[in-house]
C-alpha cells in the first residue's frame, strides 16, 4: 500500500531572494496549476512545514518561504542543487470558474501575496483566460517590505496595454525608505477600487485582522457575501485531514480548504 506521508525528493532549481527573511525557491516538481493549493515541505532532522504555491513554471513549481522558525531555517540553508522533500500539492484552489468574465478584486496583505501570484499571473500572462477587470490590491509593512518587485513592476506594465488592470502597492508607514506610493492600510483602499459593488468577485489573503477588517469594509461597499474568498492559514500536521491539527468546527482547513467563500469562512472565524 502507497504511504500517503512519504515525500519525494526534490531537486531545488534557483533561489530568488526577494528581502532578507522572503526567498522564492523554484523547485523541480511538475503539478497541474491550481492557484491556492499547497505543499508539504521537509528536511530531515528539521520537520515539516505546509506552504502554497507561489509560481507553476515549465521547470517546476516556485514556494516563497518566510524564514519564521525551525523548518524554514533549514531551508534558508539550502543552495541550488541541493535536494528537498516534497508531498502533496493538498487542499482545494480559488475557484477560477466563478470569475470568468466578472470583475475581480485581489486584496493580499504581505507575505499572503505569494499565494495568489498564481492567479495574478494566470490572468496576465494567458490568452485564453478573461475577465471583465482585474485589480490587485497589495499592502506592505513598509517599503522595505515589498515582495516581488520585479513582478509587481512587469504587472503594472500590463495595465499600460490594458486598461482593465489596476495594480495599487500600499505601505503601512515608509520608514527610512523614500516612497512615492501609496500610505495608509490597505483596507482603506478598497472603497476607491472602481467599479466594486454587489457583483465584484473578491479574494482576501493575508493576516487575519487584515482579512476581517477587508470583508467588513467589502460588504459596506454591498459585495456580497458569496462573492467573497478567503484563504486560510492554520497549523498542520498531517496534510491530509487525518491528524484533526486545522480543525475549525466541522472543516479542515487541509482538505476543505485553505480557500473558503466567506458564506463559509464566517462560521469559522474566531
Ligand atoms: C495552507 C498554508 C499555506 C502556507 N503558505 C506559506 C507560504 O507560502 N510561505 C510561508 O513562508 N509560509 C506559509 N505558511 C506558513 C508556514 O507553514 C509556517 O510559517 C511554517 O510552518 C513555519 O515552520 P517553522 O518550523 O519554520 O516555524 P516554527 O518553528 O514552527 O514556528 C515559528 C513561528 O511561526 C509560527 N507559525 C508556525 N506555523 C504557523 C502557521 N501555519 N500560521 C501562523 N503562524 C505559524 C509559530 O507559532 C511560531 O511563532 C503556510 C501555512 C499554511 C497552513
Ligand atoms: S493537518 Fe491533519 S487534519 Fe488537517
Amino acid at each position: 500500500m502507497d504511504n500517503i506521508y512519504l515525500p519525494q525528493a526534490v531537486k531545488v532549481l534557483e533561489i530568488r531572494k526577494h528581502t532578507p527573511v522572503e526567498w522564492s525557491f523554484l523547485l523541480d516538481y511538475k503539478v497541474k496549476e491550481e492557484p491556492g493549493r499547497f505543499v508539504m515541505v521537509s528536511l530531515a532532522f528539521a520537520g515539516e512545514a505546509p506552504v502554497s504555491i507561489s509560481g507553476f513554471e515549465s521547470r517546476g513549481i516556485e514556494l516563497t518561504i518566510r524564514n519564521v522558525g525551525q523548518v524554514t531555517s533549514h531551508i534558508f540553508k539550502l543552495n541550488p542543487g541541493d535536494i528537498i522533500y516534497l508531498r502533496g500539492p493538498y487542499g482545494n484552489s480559488f475557484p477560477l470558474d466563478k470569475f470568468k468574465d466578472e470583475h475581480l478584486l485581489i486584496i493580499a496583505g504581505g507575505s499572503a501575496l505569494a499565494a495568489v501570484k498564481p492567479v495574478i499571473e494566470h490572468y496576465i500572462h494567458k490568452q485564453n483566460s478573461t475577465l471583465r477587470r482585474l485589480d490587485v490590491l497589495a499592502g506592505f509593512k513598509s517599503p522595505r517590505h515589498i515582495l516581488f518587485r520585479q513582478e509587481l513592476e512587469g504587472w503594472k506594465k500590463s495595465h499600460m496595454s490594458n486598461k482593465c488592470i489596476d495594480i495599487e502597492i500600499t505601505v503601512d508607514g515608509e520608514e527610512d525608505y523614500a516612497w512615492l506610493g501609496s500610505i495608509g492600510f490597505v483596507v482603506n483602499f478598497i472603497k476607491n477600487v472602481k467599479g466594486i459593488g454587489k457583483d465584484t468577485r473578491v479574494i482576501v489573503i493575508g493576516p487575519p485582522l487584515m482579512m476581517k477588517n477587508s470583508v467588513r469594509e467589502l460588504l459596506a461597499c454591498e459585495v456580497k457575501e458569496e462573492n467573497i474568498w478567503l484563504s486560510f492559514e492554520r497549523h498542520m500536521k498531517c496534510g491530509v485531514g487525518k491528524c484533526g491539527h486545522c480543525r475549525i468546527r466541522d472543516k479542515y482547513v487541509c482538505i476543505d480548504g485553505p480557500v473558503f467563500s466567506y458564506t463559509e469562512a464566517k462560521e469559522l472565524i474566531d
